[in-house]
């Protein structure tokens, strides 16, 4: 058996799928099966995220099944928390309903144009409001050719993950995406991603010191399926996954289903 020090996390990104209506329908399909799975195995935390509109109707149908481990995250919030920011939504109205929020996806830095900084500033408020971040980051198609992995990935790290303090940090998670990954069917090896991750741990310990290091969450994400979530799940460094186009599926739970099995072996 894989000795774990770290709650494994599958986190289901649905992206702008799904509306209150359809999510809710979706749910209704899913969060009973996981909801069994995991308060069968205390290893694991299962996380569906989706769009800000639909928070109400799939928390709706999560509070009818309470089970601890089983929660509810947003895809995106601004930082302030309150005032004349059309469109957003803040840490307060997140906190209402959510444990978690996705942070710095590469979408949202590629499609609207968001910064290290931003995402930097966007985590703080998530910790500062007991949210918990998830952090994406992960070097584009060309970067990785051209064997800039490890730069970018050092240069995301000290910005988008600097100036925690001490007591919050504990609640970071990180999720390591490699974009030529994201929605392409070409999931990174699994030893690929453990290199990276391996060094994101290395770098939050040069910032944080190395227990906050050793207690940082850090998951891969990329065209992962329930065919492949087993390998990375192998590897001890590797905590859990985001899962994009899969999370909208049933597929999600048999994800949840081999990650378990994976874990427990
Ligand atoms: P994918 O997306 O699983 O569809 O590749 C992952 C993500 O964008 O988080």
């Amino acid at each position: 058996m894989t000795t774990r020090i770290r709650t494994a996390i599958i986190a289901g990104n649905w992206k702008m799928h799904y509306g209150p209506e359809q999510a809710a329908n979706f749910a209704g399909e899913i969060v009973p099966e996981l909801g069994q799975l995991v308060s069968q195995h205390g290893g694991i935390m299962c996380i569906l995220c989706p769009p800000a509109i639909s928070l109400a109707a799939v928390r709706k149908v999560l509070d009818t099944h309470p089970v601890s481990r089983l929660e509810l995250g947003a895809q995106n919030m601004y930082f302030e928390e309150m005032g004349a920011f059309t469109g957003e939504i803040s840490p307060t109205m997140v906190r209402e309903w959510c444990s978690t929020v996705i942070l710095g996806h590469s979408e949202r830095r590629s499609y609207f144009g968001e910064t290290d900084e931003l995402v930097n500033k966007k985590a703080q408020a998530a910790l500062h409001h007991g949210l918990r971040p998830i952090i994406c980051i992960g070097e584009r198609l060309e970067q990785y050719e051209a064997g800039e992995t490890e730069q970018v990935i050092r240069s995301q790290v000290q910005h988008s993950l600097a100036n925690f303090s001490e007591h919050q940090v504990h609640n970071v998670v990180v999720a390591y995406e490699p974009i030529w990954a994201i929605g392409t069917g070409k999931a990174a090896t699994a030893d690929g991603a453990e290199k990276v991750i391996a060094l994101i741990r290395q770098l939050f310990g040069d910032m944080y010191g190395g227990e906050a290091a050793t207690a940082l969450r850090i998951l891969y994400g990329g065209s992962v399926t329930s065919a492949n979530i087993s390998e990375f799940m192998a590897l001890a460094d590797i905590d859990g996954a985001l899962v994009g186009g899969a999370s909208i599926k049933h597929d999600f739970v048999e994800i949840v289903r081999n990650s378990i099995t994976t874990i427990t072996m």
